[in-house]
C-alpha cells in the first residue's frame, strides 16, 4: 500500500484515496493491535524524529507506532543539539540526513519546515504539526475516530469550537472535511475566527448557531503560545461564553460526540463533566487511535 505522494506534509495533497487507504490500514492495525499479531512491516528500518515544540501525544504514539512496527527510533531533540552552539537549521538537516534515515517525523514551530526539510532529505518526511498551519496526522485520527463514532465519513456536521485563528488542527480538519463532502461549523470570537473561508466551512460566533444540528463537537485549546498578548482572552469569560458544558452539550443533535486533539485546558474551553462524561466524550478513544493511524502512515510511506 503506497499513498500517492512520497511525504506527508499537509491533507491539501492527499487524494480521497489516500485518505480511505490510511483508515483501512489502520482498522486492520487497530484490530491486528487488539488480538496481539503486529506484523514487524517496518523491522530494519531506521526512523528519525525531529522536534522542536513540545508534544506528548504525537510523538509518543508515533514511536509507538514505529517501534509496534518493528522499527527502530533516533530522537534529534533541539535543545540538548549544536543548534545551541549556532549551528544553522539546514546544515544541521544536511549532517542528519547524511546518517540515512528511513523517514523522518518532524514537529517544528515554523511555518512549512516540513516540506523545507523534504526538500533537503533523501527519504519520507512526516509532518507531526509546523506552527498553525497542518497536523495531517491528528485529522486522519480524527477522520479514524469519527469513522468509529459514526459508520461513515461524509455528509457529517463538524463543529470545532475555540481558537481556529492559531490552529494546525482546525486547517488539517477543515481541509480533510471538505474532501470527505461533510460540513465543518467553526465557532470563535471574531480576532479567533479563520481569515480564508472555503465554500463547506460556516463561521460562527454564536455558540447556539453553530451547534445546531451537528455530529462531531471538537473544541479547541487557546494557543496562547502563537497569539499576541493582546489576543488572549480571559478564561473566566472565555469558558462562560464559548467553554463546552453538558447543557451547551444539548444544542447539538442527540447523538452528537465530543473530540478533542488535546492537550485540554479544563474549565478554560471544555469542562471536566463533558471531557470525561462516558457516554458523549471519546476524547481518550480518540488519542489511543494515535497508534493504528500512525502505524498505517508509516506503512504507508515506508514499504
Ligand atoms: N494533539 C497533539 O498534537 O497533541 P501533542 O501536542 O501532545 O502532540
Amino acid at each position: 500500500m503506497k499513498l500517492s505522494v512520497p511525504h506527508l506534509l499537509d491533507i491539501a495533497s492527499l487524494t480521497k484515496d489516500d485518505i480511505h487507504l490510511v483508515l483501512d490500514r489502520a482498522r486492520v492495525h487497530k484490530q491486528n493491535l487488539a488480538h496481539n499479531r503486529v506484523a514487524p512491516l517496518l523491522q530494519g528500518k531506521v526512523i528519525m524524529t525531529i522536534f522542536t515544540e513540545n508534544s506528548t501525544r504525537t510523538r509518543v504514539s508515533f514511536d509507538m507506532a514505529a517501534l509496534r512496527l518493528g522499527a527502530s527510533l533516533i530522537h534529534w531533540d533541539e535543545k540538548i543539539s549544536s543548534a545551541q552552539k549556532g549551528e544553522t537549521f539546514s546544515d544541521t538537516i544536511a549532517y542528519l540526513n547524511g546518517y540515512k534515515p528511513d523517514a523522518i517525523i518532524t514537529r517544528h514551530h515554523e511555518y512549512n519546515a516540513p516540506s523545507y526539510i523534504a526538500a533537503r532529505v533523501d527519504c519520507p518526511v512526516i509532518n507531526a504539526g509546523d506552527s498553525y498551519r497542518e497536523h495531517p496526522s491528528q485529522a486522519l485520527l480524527d477522520a479514524f475516530t469519527v469513522h468509529e463514532c459514526k459508520g461513515r465519513l461524509d455528509n457529517l456536521t463538524i463543529t470545532i469550537i475555540g481558537d481556529i485563528a492559531h490552529s494546525r488542527v482546525a486547517n488539517s480538519n477543515i481541509a480533510l472535511w471538505g474532501k470527505l463532502n461533510s460540513r465543518v461549523h467553526v465557532i470563535a470570537p471574531e480576532n479567533l475566527q479563520p481569515q480564508k473561508i472555503p465554500d463547506h466551512v460556516k463561521v460562527f460566533s454564536n455558540l447556539r448557531e453553530g451547534l445546531e444540528g451537528c455530529d462531531i463537537i471538537m473544541p479547541l485549546r487557546l494557543q496562547k503560545e502563537r497569539m499576541e498578548q493582546a489576543d488572549i482572552p480571559d478564561e473566566t469569560a472565555y469558558f462562560q461564553t464559548y467553554g463546552l458544558t453538558l447543557e451547551r452539550l444539548s444544542m447539538a443533535k442527540n447523538d452528537a460526540v465530543v473530540l478533542h486533539p488535546g492537550p485540554m485546558n479544563r474549565g478554560v474551553e471544555i469542562d471536566d463533566m463533558v471531557a470525561d462524561d462516558p457516554h458523549f466524550s471519546k476524547i481518550f478513544q480518540q488519542g489511543a487511535n494515535g497508534v493504528p493511524v500512525r502505524m498505517a502512515i508509516l506503512e504507508s510511506l515506508l514499504t
